[in-house]
């Protein structure tokens, strides 16, 4: 097949585009940076360079930002559409540049997928699309529901533009939980989700050992709540899959069954970081924080719904399409979480300040 991937350079684009150029696909990869994605090919892509077409574009203006020339020489040429480009902050100031790129974008990226004739557009939302409930059925939610932040609000928005287009176009919703490494290696290349968790306990680490009396060192979560973890080769197993079983107007979690508590993340972490020192307490305590304890918690503060409640997320649909596709439901044990824990918390570049 032909597939357009938009955020070709990111975390989940990246391995996106290796899964279906081993699959012998032809790629259409829009960046906005073609020099990033370069680099990335030089490495993993080599090989495959007859297969890989690069359009440098933007998602935020019309046609992607393409020429007229270029629009009207992929007319008729794309089967499929993963539109995987979005901006991931969950800062309020970042409100209107976030619904530009995911909403703005989202729409046009349908418009062309219309214009160019391509019959399926795969759309990466996220499981967060669920905001502060805590049932995120495989349904299209209400937008006017409560969202923890611009990012995840903007996200169900494009949904519902995306649901829209049914009547045009094959679409498919596929919402991620928190994407990890990879479970058979550990590695990955992001800085989100857990990833600002485990640099936080670094900083954390590094400064409490500063003091010559660091006796113990606190964090106050919940240990009973749950974190929807899923590693980033079983997302793309998903993504892979959607692209021949996934029917019009499907909606799929890509969700752990059995996510880890943050109790079990928090043993991890101290065994694999040597930090017989760190103790995790429930949040109701109000024990008074070292300066550190402090810094550490206030640059959590943007995690904080999600440290405080388990979202259960049933996955029947993806159930179905999975075993149609003949590909097993994620199945993590706590040696692959320690495996892509490890491979942050022991890898020097990741290494802070
Ligand atoms: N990571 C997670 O835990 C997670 C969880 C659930 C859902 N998701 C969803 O998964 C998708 C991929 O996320 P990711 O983790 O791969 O994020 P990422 O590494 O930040 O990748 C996002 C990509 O989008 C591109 N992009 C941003 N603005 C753009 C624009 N205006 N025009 C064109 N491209 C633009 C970025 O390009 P540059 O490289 O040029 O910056 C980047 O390559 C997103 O839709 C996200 O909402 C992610």
């Amino acid at each position: 097949m032909n597939i357009l991937i938009t955020g070709a350079n990111g975390f989940l684009g990246k391995k996106l585009s290796v899964k279906l150029l081993e699959q012998g696909h032809n790629l259409y990869l829009l960046v906005r940076n073609r020099k990033r994605l370069d680099s990335f090919m030089a490495k993993e892509g080599d090989a495959y360079s007859s297969q890989i077409h690069i359009l440098e574009g933007d998602v935020t203006e019309e046609h992607l930002g393409l020429n007229r020339q270029l629009v009207n020489s992929l007319k008729g040429k794309i089967d499929a559409v993963y539109h995987s480009a979005a901006l991931l902050s969950f800062d309020e100031k970042d409100r209107d540049r976030t619904y530009k790129v995911n909403v703005g974008g989202t729409e046009n990226v349908l418009n062309l997928a219309l214009e160019i004739s391509c019959q399926k557009v795969l759309y990466i939302s996220t499981a967060y699309t669920v905001g502060k409930e805590t049932v995120g059925a495989e349904t299209l939610y209400s937008s006017d529901r409560c969202f923890v932040n611009p990012y995840e609000a903007s996200k169900c928005e494009a949904e519902h533009l995306v649901y829209k287009f049914r009547n045009n176009l094959d679409i498919v919703i596929l919402r991620p939980g928190i994407i990890i490494g990879d479970s058979r290696t550990g590695v990955a290349d992001t800085n989100f989700g857990l990833y600002g968790f485990l640099k936080g306990i670094k900083i954390l680490k590094k400064r409490a050992m500063r003091r010559q009396d660091a006796q113990s060192c606190t964090i106050f979560l919940d240990p009973e709540v749950a974190q929807n973890f899923v590693p980033v080769n079983y997302v793309i197993d998903v993504l892979d899959a959607a692209l021949v079983h996934g029917k019009n107007g499907s909606i799929f979690n890509i969700t752990n069954p059995n996510p880890p508590l943050q109790s079990e993340v928090y043993a991890i972490v101290k065994e694999v970081l040597d930090f017989p020192q760190l103790k995790m307490y429930p949040p109701s305590l109000n024990a008074e924080m070292t300066n550190e304890e402090k810094a550490f918690h206030d640059s959590m503060s943007i995690f904080h719904s999600y440290f405080q409640r388990t979202i259960d997320f049933p996955s029947d649909n993806t159930a179905k399409m999975l075993a149609a596709a003949g590909v097993p439901m994620l199945q993590m044990d706590r040696e692959a979480l320690k495996r892509i824990i490890a491979g942050y918390l022991l890898d020097k570049a990741s290494i802070t300040s």
